[in-house]
């Protein structure tokens, strides 16, 4: 997944640009690069590394000119090099081209193209600004070669471009990756989500797919593929600017840990009567499947055994990666319920697109307005969690676990008591956060040289050993596996040895003597046992201590020390929280 960021105004576009691709970075952090235009010229700024590094050794800030295009990328085609980082230009340098997807079918494209133009990268999307090229030397404008162009891309793509012949004008595409368009007075913005111009205008305008847009600084005009004009009325975010910058926090990541408690009450204001009606539905289908990627997918194992304990419903979930596997078994009576933080999950999409050619509905839980999926779902819950800016799910998470708790309470009819519970639970949130953050950053530095970490549970636990685990390794590239504790003599416990960390996750629920059981067949090995339960055990070597809660909500009080035992071990090792490497915030290629 790539940052696009598009303006078209009155000030300097390149100071613009740059302070919307430092809000875009988690999308991508391994190259970026400008183009603004001025004078009859088109100028480009880029190189390969993070931002701050590329605008050390380039020149972007004294770019000339009030329009411009800005990337930051995560490599899909072509290594991480100079010549492949964006924008890319057709040969004369007078078009410039961003782009955040895959064009399928960029081979064809590139050998038809490249006995007339010299290509310089690797990548597919280098193919666009030849293409819109080669049409205007047919004798098209910009913007028809533009049309014409993306008319013939097959793929997922947001694309921008500008051009040196028509330089009041920003042109953008959209299939599948996502664009909005912030309007301010004499001014325009178009960028990958609204973070990206929040702090400039939060009214907004959603491409959809196959959409295109021609901004100028009086008008953004919205057009189908065959540039027929349509007419879209804006709308307005709800997100205030200061929510997306990091305040005095040294991290993102830290901020959005700490700001679950809040987080916890925001979620909890929902439409009760769609609460009911969705629990209704839920009750009423054949069969419901979860369908989620990553943190998202562990957030709906643990609405599984909510639905089970609370809503007595069995449901299921699928990796969205798989979920077309099992095309052949859902139907009218399927009720999916997709999980998805920033809603342009592509393994996500898909899935809910094959699930709506099958006649299933489809609801979603999603964090961002107007995303790609909640526009394509029957009902949609939003996780009103404002916007999350650490590639590690941690607050989102929270929030979907609330929203899967109202629903099973929902499905019990004891939604007020249920609600009551939640909002209890977030005073709990707060305190154990300042508890959990006093020993926590110490045992992460005494972990800091171990290699391997296995996180057991059982029951509803077992999602919190996945989740523990992924979060872990995702932002201290140890690695780490989450199971269930029952499994592990049946084959794990080969790799236990002495001082192997083993994160049990056995509060006093129904789960605990079995799961005790299990840490001490480690604990004969050798193994170094970090006890997170509520009660403290004699075989615990650290004993990670939970507030009590009623049995099926422990996932709630045992997210927060499994946070900070990953963000401070990433820490206690001198990586970057916020932007782990080869990782995006939202993966939106296959
Ligand atoms: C979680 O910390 C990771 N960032 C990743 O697993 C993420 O949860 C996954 O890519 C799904 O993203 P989504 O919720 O936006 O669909």
């Amino acid at each position: 997944m790539c940052g696009l960021i598009g303006y078209i105004g009155n000030e300097q576009a390149a100071s613009i640009l740059l302070g919307a691709m430092a809000r875009l970075e988690y999308r991508g952090y391994d190259s970026a690069g400008v183009a603004t235009v001025d004078n009859g010229n088109v100028h480009v700024a880029k190189d390969k590394g993070k931002l701050a590094d590329v605008i050390r050794e380039c020149d972007i800030k004294t770019l000339p000119g009030q329009v411009g295009i800005g990337h930051v990328r995560w490599a899909t085609h072509g290594g991480v090099t100079r010549e492949n980082a964006h924008p890319h230009c057709d040969e004369k340098a007078s078009i410039a081209v961003v782009h955040n997807g895959i064009i399928e079918n960029y081979t064809e494209i590139r050998s038809r193209l490249s006995r007339k133009y010299r290509f310089v990268s690797e990548t597919d999307t280098e193919v666009i600004p030849h293409l819109i090229r080669d049409f205007i030397d047919a004798g098209n404008t910009f913007e028809d070669a533009f049309f014409k162009a993306t008319r013939e891309l097959k793929g997922s793509y947001a694309i921008l471009a500008v051009s040196a012949t028509e330089p009041d004008k920003v042109l953008a595409a959209r299939k599948e990756s996502p664009l909005v368009i912030g309007l301010d007075h004499g001014s325009s913005f178009i960028g990958s989500d609204v973070l990206s111009f929040l702090p400039h205008t939060n009214r907004v305008l959603y491409l959809d797919d196959g959409e295109r847009a021609v901004l100028t600084r009086d008008s953004v005009k919205i057009y189908d593929e065959h540039h027929n004009e349509l007419g879209k009325k804006p709308t307005s975010v709800n997100w205030e600017w200061k929510q997306g910058s990091k305040g005095d926090y040294n991290h993102f990541m830290i901020k959005e840990i700490e700001e679950q408690p809040q987080v916890i009450r925001q979620a909890l204001i929902q439409d009760n009567r769609l609460l009911m009606k969705m629990a209704i539905d839920i009750l009423r289908a054949r069969q419901v499947v979860f369908v989620a990627c990553g943190t998202s997918r562990y957030a709906a194992l643990i609405g599984r055994y909510a639905f089970s304990k609370i809503g007595r419903t069995f449901s299921d979930v699928i990796i969205a990666s798989e979920f077309g596997y099992f095309s052949e078994s859902v139907d009218k009576g399927t009720l999916v319920i997709a999980i998805s933080q920033s809603g342009e999950t592509a393994d996500v999409l898909d899935g809910v697109r094959q699930a709506k050619a099958n006649g299933a509905t489809v609801f979603s839980i999603v964090n961002v307005v107007g995303s790609s999926l909640a526009r394509m779902s029957d009902q949609v819950l939003y996780l009103n969690c404002g916007p999350e800016i650490g590639v590690a799910a941690t607050k989102s998470f929270m929030a979907q676990l609330i929203l899967l708790y109202l629903l099973s309470f929902s499905m019990d009819n004891s939604l007020s008591e249920g609600k009551e519970k939640l909002r209890e639970i977030s005073a709990l949130v707060e305190a154990d956060l300042h508890y959990h953050s006093l020993y926590i950053p110490a045992m992460a530095a005494k972990l800091k040289d171990k290699k391997d970490f296995y996180y057991l549970a059982r029951g509803i636990n077992f999602a919190m050993a996945g989740e523990g685990a992924l979060k872990l390794k995702e932002i201290s590239y140890v690695h780490a596996e989450g199971m269930p504790a029952g499994e592990l003599k049946h084959g794990t416990l080969a790799l236990i040895e002495s001082g192997t960390p083993v994160v049990a996750i056995c509060p006093t629920d129904y789960t605990y003597a079995d799961t005790v059981a299990n840490v001490m067949e480690a604990k004969a090995r050798g193994a170094y046992i970090i006890g997170v339960s509520n009660v403290n055990e004699p075989i615990f070597n650290e004993y990670v201590r939970l507030s009590k809660v009623e049995e099926v909500l422990y996932p709630i009080v045992t997210t927060i020390p499994l946070q900070l035992l990953a963000y401070h071990s990433a820490v206690a090792r001198g990586l970057d929280p916020d932007k782990p490497r080869n990782l995006a915030k939202s993966v939106t290629v296959k």
